[in-house]
């Protein structure tokens, strides 16, 4: 079987996912939102698990990932950190979960934190939210910043196209980098931004950049599982490689069951007591 497993079973720390920056050594994230895609998804090696907000749009079928609740997202949190023994654990928060203030910030992520058992959290935007970024921290929880496209502010974007295409924006983009990590971030995620700018804000940070749709001179790469494994057929952006078609695969196993059972061929003599 063709892949990479890395011969340390250790479970992935924040502190590893420094040093793998330093040595050079590309960090794999992915995204999981249930026990059994998790097991599998760990199981094959990956360093970081994301519990993305993208189980609004994957799993529960919402256009944004803004409906998703804070108890929604620690049910997928729970099931996935049931099914993880090496990788590290990140949760988003939601939507609304953290940007009132600092206290409602705290009190969320303690929740996310008490009731799954996961290891980091990762939070949308840069100066707006570093007050409470900086709380969370100073609680003890690793935190994981997210610049470039935010899905969470889709409504003040009104598209999900690159960002940081002006100076402007590029610029601003740089400056909450810097801030998130002198404010401790232990990693940042840079989503759809120009390859060249994402180069070169993880070679200004010491923490480790993590692309999706940011190019590959970043220090690691995450995607949607769903989306790599070719299970949703229409969602195919330029950034995304697919390295299985089981939307195919899926549909033609369960139109075979639906034959068998049609014809009564299943279940046969051995699959009976
Ligand atoms: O929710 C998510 O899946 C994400 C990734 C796209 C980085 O935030």
């Amino acid at each position: 079987m063709a892949g990479y497993i890395s011969e340390d079973s250790r479970k992935v720390t924040t502190h590893r996912l420094v040093e793998m920056k330093q040595r050079g050594e590309k960090i794999s994230m992915l995204t999981a939102y249930d026990y059994t895609m998790a097991q599998i998804v760990d199981g094959a090696g990956m360093d970081v698990i994301l519990v993305g907000d993208s189980a609004s749009n994957v799993m529960a079928g919402n256009v944004t990932t803004l409906p998703i609740t804070l108890d929604q997202m620690i049910y997928h949190a729970k099931s996935v950190v049931r099914g993880v023994r090496r990788a590290m654990v990140v949760v988003d928060m939601p939507f609304g979960s953290y940007q009132g203030n600092e206290l409602e910030g705290l009190a969320s992520a303690i929740r996310i934190m008490k009731e799954s058992h996961a290891d980091a959290l990762k939070m949308e935007g840069g100066e707006e939210i570093i007050g409470t970024v900086k709380r969370i921290i100073s609680a003890g929880i690793p935190v994981m910043g997210h610049l470039g496209l935010m899905p969470q502010s889709i409504n003040k974007y009104g598209t999900y196209t690159v960002r940081a295409k002006d100076d402007a924006e590029a610029q601003k983009l740089v400056r909450d980098a810097h801030l998130l990590e002198e404010a401790g971030c232990f990693g940042l995620v840079l989503e759809k931004i120009p390859a060249q700018l994402a180069g070169c804000v993880a070679r200004e940070l010491t923490i480790p950049v993590i692309g999706i749709g940011a190019g590959g001179d970043v220090d690691g790469q995450v995607l949607v599982v769903q989306d790599m494994l070719g299970m949703n057929n229409g969602f195919r952006p330029r950034f995304l490689r697919r390295y299985a078609d089981l939307h195919t695969v899926m549909t033609d196993a369960i139109s075979r069951y639906i034959s068998d059972v049609k014809t009564s061929d299943f279940p046969n003599e051995k699959e009976q007591y």
